[in-house]
């Protein structure tokens, strides 16, 4: 990779992905390489610079990633070479989506240099213990570190699984989209425990989509991605999670860490 400049793009929900995007930053800044790390969140695909070589970052989430993540990458600008490579955190399985961003990227002209899928813990359904979590990450960020350094030497690999992994990014759509169907919102809504609620807004500062207003207490629309940041940074812990094994949360750092 040419890696004179390096513009990572990244989204994470309970900051595992964040973590490694900071690692890999960590390992290019330390061989001289201008960097600048932002969150997808924030960032207009008009902005990207065609002349840096991007990055991509993302938790895997039903077999892909967010919709509000697959709209920043299908809004990429077209290019002509420009480099790129990706990165995603995942509990386990994730269909092989890197098959699938590799043709979209190509489609676009992009020259894909490197993908890379890093386990870390399971931060939906069922929460591992405080040690076996402190452990996958610790594995995960040396991964991230060794991935960094095959990408400066240009020993990267972006592999693609033909067919098996198109109908899962099929499957996948359908989910997201079932995830996003108004009675799903509706009966899946995370909901405020008012009498543990200070109305502090962290939740409606993090929630990347804007979907959680700030009224007497916050309540949340029906755009909800299920990224669990609101129920994971609650400095108070006052929004249950419905979807976990009695109710268990998990982050890689703290609230205040996050909304940096
Ligand atoms: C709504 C949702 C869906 C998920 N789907 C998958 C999945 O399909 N496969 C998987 O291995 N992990 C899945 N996970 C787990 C996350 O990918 C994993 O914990 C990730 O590292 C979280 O990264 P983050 O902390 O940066 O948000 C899912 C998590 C959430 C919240």
């Amino acid at each position: 990779m040419s890696m004179e400049n390096i513009d990572m793009y990244y989204f994470s929900g309970t900051g595992n992905t964040r973590l490694v995007a900071e690692k890999m930053m960590e390992v290019f800044r330390d061989i001289g390489v201008k960097t600048t790390l932002q969150k997808i969140e924030d960032s207009e695909t008009g902005d990207v610079d065609l002349s840096h070589t991007i990055g991509i970052g993302f938790p895997v989430a039903i077999l892909s990633t967010y919709s509000f993540v697959w709209d920043f990458i299908n809004g990429l600008p077209e290019a002509h070479g420009t480099e790129i490579f990706m990165v995603d955190t995942l509990g386990g399985y994730s269909g092989g989506i890197v098959g699938p961003l590799r043709k979209i990227l190509e489609k676009k002209g992009y020259k894909t240099i490197g993908a890379c899928e890093i386990v870390m813990p399971l931060n939906i359904f069922y929460i591992q213990d405080s040690e076996t979590c402190k452990t996958k990450v610790q594995r995960g960020l040396m991964k991230a570190e060794e991935y960094a350094h095959a990408l400066v030497e240009g020993r990267a690999r972006w592999g693609r699984v033909p067919v098996f992994s198109d109908v899962m990014k099929t499957v996948s759509m359908g989910g997201l989209k079932l995830a996003a169907w108004g009675p799903h919102q509706r009966y899946l809504k995370f909901r405020v425990e008012r009498s543990l609620c200070n109305v502090c807004g962290t939740c409606a500062d993090l929630c990347p989509v804007g979907n959680i207003k700030m009224e007497e207490h916050p309540v949340a629309g029906d755009n909800c991605q299920y990224c669990m940041r609101c129920v994971s940074f609650c400095p108070l812990g006052a929004i249950p999670c419905i979807m976990n094994y009695r109710g268990k949360t998990y982050s890689a750092m703290n609230h205040g860490e996050m909304l940096k």
